[in-house]
């Protein structure tokens, strides 16, 4: 069958490589890739959210399956424009309809899912510009530090952990009042914090049954040592050593089951990825976020692990029969290392040729934020390209693939080194 994937991150590079090895692939489109999916399939220049031009592409190409990689076409509905196409309707889409897409891009639609199937999350509140003052009055008797959440999607921006209740307070008035983040401010979640560490946890569904992917750990900050701005992630591992069977089963019968069985109750149709933030507190799993898509760089680490046809998983969700497919997951371990453009997080450097592709040797290359320029490869974003490694240990991987980030150079080139490290001691 042919296949057009949306996106064009490490995320998207992923996904293209192990499509394009499934028995079940004849032509795979990627739209708009970067210049490493050109090497797994076609790149199309497609924006992803012009759904009319998907219309015809799809069309024209004999598309019979659309992956999406990235949040924004669900949220904006490219589910239900397929649905409502009498030309299109019979074309599965992977990723769910406007509806379940609200599980990520409204924070308060979430919360209110996770309390009506009693999902445990951090306690919480919603406050919108008429009600500030009575937010304001809130914070003064909410613990320290608290979380302030736009309800919408603000590019990974919108979460901020206040120290102090001053800080709380103005930053409030900023988010409702003077709209920080636009539109996406102008409801805000506050909710108490929660202490722990975080852990990527990803679920396909065909809103019957499901699949649990390998787990993920994601590397937000920019510096080493877990210090700086927070960033896309700048590396991921897969397994995850706390995430053990003990912790792995109550994920599944607090967070997963209800989750699922929630949306059926809700009649809320979804077929496609669940990812699952969650906190691990004292060994047990509080939801911080759910995203409607897969990770990145969490999905570089994550897929390599899947021996099984990923295409095959897909099929299985598309004709509800995902309960008949084989997941077959790797004891090896991936470790993900992001190499980035000088200055992000902040403003940064585009337009660098890069050298050293070739030379990298045991990991595999997933092209991010990069682009063919007259047949040169240059970086165009943040992210500039995902390097990993599938080895028999932790150490390993991570040590193989910090070696092979370093094979690659281009004018501001940085990672960290330090990535799985604080699950090594
Ligand atoms: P989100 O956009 O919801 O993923 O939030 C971004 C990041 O903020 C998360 O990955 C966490 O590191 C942190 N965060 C969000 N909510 C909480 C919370 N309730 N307690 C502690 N940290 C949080
Ligand atoms: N790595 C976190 C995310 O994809 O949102």
């Amino acid at each position: 069958m042919n296949i057009l994937l949306l996106g064009s991150g490490g995320r998207e590079s992923a996904f293209a490589w192990k499509i394009s090895q499934s028995q079940h692939c004849s032509q795979l489109f990627i739209a708009p890739g970067n210049a490493g999916t050109g090497s797994f399939g076609k790149n199309v220049h497609l924006k992803i959210t012009d759904f009319e031009a998907i219309r015809s592409f799809v069309l024209k190409n004999n598309v019979k399956m659309v992956v999406v990689g990235p949040e924004e076409p669900l949220v904006k509905g490219i589910h239900d424009y397929f649905l409502a196409d009498p030309q299109l309707e019979t074309i599965p889409v992977i990723g769910p309809q406007k509806e379940g897409a609200q599980l990520e891009g409204s924070k308060d639609y979430s919360k209110r899912f996770m309390q009506r199937h009693s999902i445990p999350t951090a306690q919480y509140r919603s406050f919108t510009k008429a009600s500030l003052e009575e937010g304001l009055s809130y914070l003064t008797t909410h613990s320290l530090p608290v979380v302030l959440k736009a309800d919408g999607l603000a590019g990974g921006k919108g979460v901020l952990i206040c120290t102090t209740l001053q800080e709380a307070q103005s930053e409030l008035t900023a988010m409702l009042g003077d709209s920080k983040f636009g539109e996406a401010s102008s409801t805000v979640v506050i909710e108490q914090f929660l202490e722990g560490i975080e852990l990527s946890v990803f679920v396909l569904t065909d809103g019957h049954s499901y699949k649990v992917l390998p787990e993920a750990k994601d590397y937000k900050r920019v510096g080493e040592g877990d210090t700086g701005l927070n960033t896309g992630g700048m590396g991921s591992v897969s397994p995850v050593p706390f995430a053990n069977e003990d912790f792995m089963t109550k994920v599944q019968e607090r967070v997963i089951i209800p989750t699922i069985e929630g949306l059926k109750e809700d009649n809320i149709p979804y077929k496609g990825f669940i990812f699952i933030g969650l906190m691990n507190v004292e060994g047990n799993p509080y939801v911080i976020e759910y995203n409607v898509r897969m990770g990145d760089p969490e999905t570089e680490s994550v897929i390599p692990r899947i021996e099984s046809d990923f295409l095959d998983l897909l099929i299985g969700v598309a004709e509800e029969n995902l309960i008949e497919k084989k997941l077959i997951i790797s004891d090896k371990v991936a470790a993900t290392i992001m190499l980035v453009a000088g200055g992000y997080p902040g403003k940064y450097l585009t337009g660098r040729g890069i050298a050293g592709i070739d030379n990298v040797r045991d990991s595999l290359v997933f092209h991010a934020g990069t682009e063919l320029d007259n047949g040169v490869v240059k970086s165009i974003g943040g992210r500039v390209i995902a390097i990993t490694s599938l080895q028999d240990n932790l150490f390993d991987a991570v040590q193989k693939a910090t070696a092979d980030a370093g094979r690659i150079y281009y004018d501001g080139r940085y990672y960290r080194h330090d990535i799985g490290a604080d699950l090594l001691k």
